[in-house]
């Protein structure tokens, strides 16, 4: 099994590297995904160091010449870079995509996602590596390897949605930056974050997903005892847009300014969406306690009740004896 890994792992790394020659070195390579990613504001610096690829828009281009540099069509299968058909032939995933290769924490290459570079609503946006026994997506957060050490640097992670999202905002100064890959986070990925710090900061798209997906994985990340915070991007932008649009000391000065803790975010959140609706206020009130309810640190907690207590407009007891009522149920429930 130790084998068949590291021939996954060998096998990725050269599949890295025949999407980047594809990129650098080849006419539609160069026209097409070169081109796309320096309209997208990437400098080349940036699509080095990501090591930024392109897949042929051919059915066997990645097959046929992994064939012939002896790799063996069940690790071409296994890996996902190929697809096997009913009679056993095999064809290349990613066909006609720019592409972004997924690092494990010690930089090797285990994944990949390509985007395609056409606007038809009908062909997915991004296609990904399926798992196999070297790519667990729930265990893996895009870009961790390059941010590491800007995270410990900086005690603060800040997580985004997508791979775009990931590049723009390193390439403007800002290291310490992963993404969970549009999926809501999962706890192999929070604890991997809190090896490095305790402070995340949510940076998601300010679209309906994003605010939803902003107030579902972060329970979790309260019940691991980090401190979030929260923060959405105006109109239809992400971290991505946003930084290419308005620039990198534009993007520092709102995500400073804007941030907010999350337990605050999620109360105004919610408080917008109920408006002056007293049972839908009653079920706020509830909502929010049981996110503080997770807290397991009890002086967070107890200031959190009481500024919630204003915002809220309720008071601090009632808040308090909510809290007790969650815990109590939780209790038995465990
Ligand atoms: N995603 C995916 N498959 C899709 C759509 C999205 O895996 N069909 C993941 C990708 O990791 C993507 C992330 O979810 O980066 C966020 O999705 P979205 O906001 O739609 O894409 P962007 O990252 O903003 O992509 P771009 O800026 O290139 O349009
Ligand atoms: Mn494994
Ligand atoms: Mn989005
Ligand atoms: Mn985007
Ligand atoms: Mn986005």
């Amino acid at each position: 099994a130790q084998d068949k890994r590291e021939s996954l792992y060998v096998l990725s790394a050269w599949a890295g590297k025949f999407f980047a020659e594809q990129l650098w070195k080849t006419e539609m390579g160069q026209v097409i995904g070169l081109n796309y990613f320096k309209e997208r504001g990437y400098t080349e610096d940036i699509i080095k160091k990501f090591e930024l690829g392109y897949s042929p828009e051919e059915w066997t281009a990645l097959v046929d010449k992994a064939q012939v540099a002896g790799f063996h069509a069940d690790y071409l299968a296994a890996s996902g870079l190929a697809i096997e058909r009913d009679d056993k032939s095999l064809y290349d995933r990613f066909r006609g995509r720019v592409m972004f290769p997924i690092h494990n924490l010690t930089g090797r290459i285990i994944g990949f996602g390509g985007r395609t570079l056409k606007t038809d609503k009908k062909i997915a946006k991004y296609v990904n590596s399926p798992e196999s026994e070297i790519y667990h997506k729930s265990d893996v957060l895009y870009g961790l390897n390059f941010a590491k050490k800007a995270i410990m640097e900086e005690d603060n992670c800040y997580l985004v949605e997508g791979y775009a999202d990931v590049l723009s905002v390193h390439q403007a100064g800002v290291e310490n930056v992963v993404s969970s890959s549009g999926t809501s986070l999962t706890t192999g990925q929070i604890k991997l974050i809190s090896r490095f710090t305790k402070n995340v900061t949510i940076l998601y798209d300010g679209d309906e997903a994003g605010i939803k997906a902003s107030l579902r994985g972060t329970d979790m990340l309260l019940e691991e005892g980090l401190n979030v915070k929260v923060l959405l991007f105006p109109d239809g932008n992400d971290p991505d847009s946003y930084v290419q649009k308005f620039g990198a000391a534009a993007f520092k000065d709102y995500v400073k300014s804007k941030q907010q803790d999350f337990i605050f975010y999620k109360t105004n959140i919610l408080l917008r969406d109920a408006n002056d609706d007293p049972i839908k206020r009653a079920e706020v009130i509830r909502d929010v306690v049981e996110s503080i309810a997770l807290i397991p640190d009890e002086i967070k907690v107890s200031v959190f009740i009481r500024e919630c207590s204003s915002l809220l407009d309720i008071e601090e007891r009632i808040l308090l004896a909510e809290l007790n009522k969650i815990r109590l149920n939780r209790a038995r429930k465990a």
